[in-house]
């Protein structure tokens, strides 16, 4: 079986190369994204696996076809950026790595939320300042008070739900196909309630074209003044304009941005230009109650570990048996 792997970050390679060794299949390893170009590199191979965020595209997906390769799977949860028709056009099927470490993007959620009820953010820019005493101004709120409300509970949700539970926070939960878990430390509620009530909002909900802006102006008026919006899902879920004008007229306390809206257009700029830029993203990087990161929720060893390996297996039931449990078809 010939596997060729796309998208091959430095940190995956020794995890690649051990999964190769522990199974005794051959990989060939590259660097470039998986397009309608690089896709030719392919001719010849049966399955592919890979990792973007980047489009996988109907051009993509048509050549893959051309070529006969009918399988690829991808080392992450999100699916948003697959165009699943042409794919299924093509006869190409997919498969992604929904479970490789839910706990590490909870883990994230909460470590920017911690950061932002303390006000770190100001706190550094006062040390920066030169200002000592007006950086021990700046009093925190403890998660213990809080209540957190969570949108979307599945899996990286549930383990948001537990984690902000084991704080002492009183967790609101919105989701209108809940998974059943009696155990869930949280409440459901209506989305206008969890909106009103909650001190924190958490977004675990896929990026699909129905949730485009979950959170625009309309939400974000219903929201406490003080409140905090962390988003490690993705970044379309918020109308950044609108909680940008929110923020700087004092009508939402704070944000911690790991996944932003202009993310894929702004990572083409960087590619074109060497650096990554957008007016959005520097308005809300200038303010101190704001974090933004470069999408790395996920980053953790454990996770690019499972993502290498939970993926590559897929791969492989899809070579041996035609079909594998993690098979998508639609967002
Ligand atoms: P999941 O499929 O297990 O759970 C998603 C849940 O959201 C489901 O229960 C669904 O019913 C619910 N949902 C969908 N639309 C909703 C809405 N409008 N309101 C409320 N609930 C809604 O997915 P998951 O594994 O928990 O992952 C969630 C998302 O996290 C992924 O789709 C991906 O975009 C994102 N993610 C980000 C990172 C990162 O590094 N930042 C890493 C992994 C996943
Ligand atoms: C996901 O797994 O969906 C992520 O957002 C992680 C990223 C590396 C694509």
């Amino acid at each position: 079986m010939k596997i060729m792997v796309f998208g091959a970050r430095v940190d995956e390679i020794p995890y690649l190369r051990q999964w190769a060794k522990t199974h005794a299949i051959a990989l060939t390893i590259r660097p470039e994204l998986l397009n309608a170009e690089t896709v030719a590199l392919a001719a010849g191979y049966d399955g592919l696996n890979c990792l973007q965020t980047t489009p996988y595209s109907a051009q993509l997906f048509a050549k893959m076809g051309q070529l006969g390769i009918k399988y690829l799977t991808i080392r992450n949860v999100g699916t948003d950026n697959i165009d699943f028709a042409a794919a299924a056009r093509a006869g190409v099927k997919i498969a992604n790595t929904p479970a490789y470490s839910p706990n590490a993007i909870a883990e994230f959620a909460v470590t920017l939320t911690l950061n932002l009820l303390r006000q770190l953010g100001a706190v550094a820019a006062a040390l920066r300042a030169g200002d000592y005493p007006k950086a021990t101004t700046f009093i925190g709120r403890e998660l213990a008070q809080q209540t957190v409300g969570v949108i979307g509970a599945g899996r990286i949700g549930r383990a948001a739900i537990k984690l902000f539970a084991g704080f002492g926070a009183r967790v609101l939960i919105y989701d209108p196909h809940p998974t059943p878990a009696p155990d869930l430390p949280g409440t459901y509620v209506s989305l206008p309630e969890l909106f009103q009530q909650s001190d924190v909002i958490d977004l675990h909900v896929p990026g699909i074209a129905a949730n485009t802006h979950l959170i625009d102006a309309q939400a974000l008026a219903q929201m406490k003044s003080d409140a905090l919006v962390i988003n490690t899902a993705r970044g379309n879920l918020i109308d950044t304009q609108a909680l940008l004008t929110a923020l700087k007229t004092g009508h939402l306390g704070g944000a911690g941005i790991d996944t932003f809206e202009n993310e894929s257009a702004a990572l083409l700029a960087l590619e074109r230009d060497g650096y990554f830029h957008d007016p959005l993203w520097d308005d809300l990087a200038a303010l101190d109650n704001v974090l933004l990161a470069p999408h790395i929720a996920y980053y953790t060893q454990t996770a690019v570990h499972n993502m290498v390996f939970y993926s590559l297996q897929y791969l492989v039931d899809f070579l041996t048996n035609g079909h594998t449990d993690t098979e998508v078809s639609a967002h």
